[in-house]
């Protein structure tokens, strides 16, 4: 390996993107983040930026935006694969969706790239109450969601990229997918009961129909195909699909994954959550 053997990390100021950043710097492994606003921009919609993004990468940390679900992915990371591969990528890490049957055509074309792959498919990652869109509701003491009694797994973006960067760094894990879950399953309301009693705040749980939930979501000027996205997660993803734990973490790294309460309570204690 050179000092010019890099590894590209796609999405890297987002929530998985920037710890795989993280982790692969404190192993000493020469990165590139790619992001709208950097050096040398990367973006999704815009190919042109592709190649400048690839020279000198030889394995890519792939992370799609917003969703391989999302009209337009196969064709993007196909393409991205293949150009990656014929610019001297030789491995691909691609982070996926757990239950999403449209992200495997996406996960299907990456493979067939000559790359050497691995595949993370991820569930609904911890990180959404502290990095994303469930943030506001959290610190204004109200949760409203069109989720029920469907549990689901959720993982922590540390676990997934601890995973991201052992399959980037270790030839092991070439050709394996990877189903990464937490290890516990819980309703929305309970992960929310968790945040609460980790703050010591009363923080609310309330189910919506989803109907209620795109029309609040569009009164708030939220763009239509975000909406679509989010009812799609909410809803399909969400029908019962992964009520299920995945065994990727302890598959990968020979460890459990982090609890969710464990999540909230470093969380809690960084004040994140008593802003306003
Ligand atoms: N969130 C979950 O619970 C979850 C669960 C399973 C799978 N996933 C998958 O994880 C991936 C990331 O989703 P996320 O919601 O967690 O977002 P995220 O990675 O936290 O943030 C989005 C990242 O994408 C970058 N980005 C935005 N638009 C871009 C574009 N046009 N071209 C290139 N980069 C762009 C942003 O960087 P800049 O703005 O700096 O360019 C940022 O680094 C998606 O494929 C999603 O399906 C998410």
């Amino acid at each position: 390996m050179t000092s010019r053997d890099l590894t590209l990390v796609l999405g890297g100021t987002g929530k998985t993107g920037r710890r795989v950043l993280e982790g692969l710097t404190r192993r000493g492994v020469p990165v590139r983040a790619g992001t709208r606003g950097g050096d040398r921009p990367f973006d999704w919609q815009d190919p042109a930026t592709w190649e400048p993004a690839l020279q000198d990468v030889r394995a890519v940390y792939v992370s799609y935006y917003p969703d391989l679900a999302a009209p337009g992915a196969p064709e993007a990371v196909g393409a991205f694969s293949r150009l990656a591969v014929d610019g001297g990528a030789r491995r691909l890490v691609l982070l996926s969706g757990r239950g999403e049957e449209e992200a495997q055509d996406s996960e299907k074309l990456l493979q067939d790239s000559g790359a050497g792959w691995t595949i993370l498919r991820a569930a609904w990652f911890n990180q959404n109450f502290s990095e994303s869109y469930l943030l506001d509701p959290v610190v204004d003491g109200e949760v409203v969601l069109p989720a029920g009694e469907v549990p689901e797994p959720f993982v922590d973006a540390d676990d997934i990229a601890d995973v991201a960067v052992a399959a980037l760094t270790d030839a092991r894990h070439i050709g394996e997918i990877y189903e990464l879950t937490g290890p516990r399953l819980l309703t929305f309301a309970d992960a929310v009961a968790d945040i609460s009693a980790a703050t010591g705040r009363r923080i609310g749980y309330q189910q919506v129909a989803a109907d209620d939930y795109a029309a609040a979501l569009a009164g708030a000027g939220v763009p239509e195909d975000v909406i679509g996205l989010l009812l799609y997660l909410f809803t399909t993803v969400l029908d019962g699909r992964n009520a299920h734990l995945g065994d990727g973490v302890q598959r990968a790294l020979g460890r459990s994954p982090r609890d969710f309460a464990d999540f909230a309570r470093r969380t809690a204690a960084t004040g994140l959550w008593n802003q306003r």
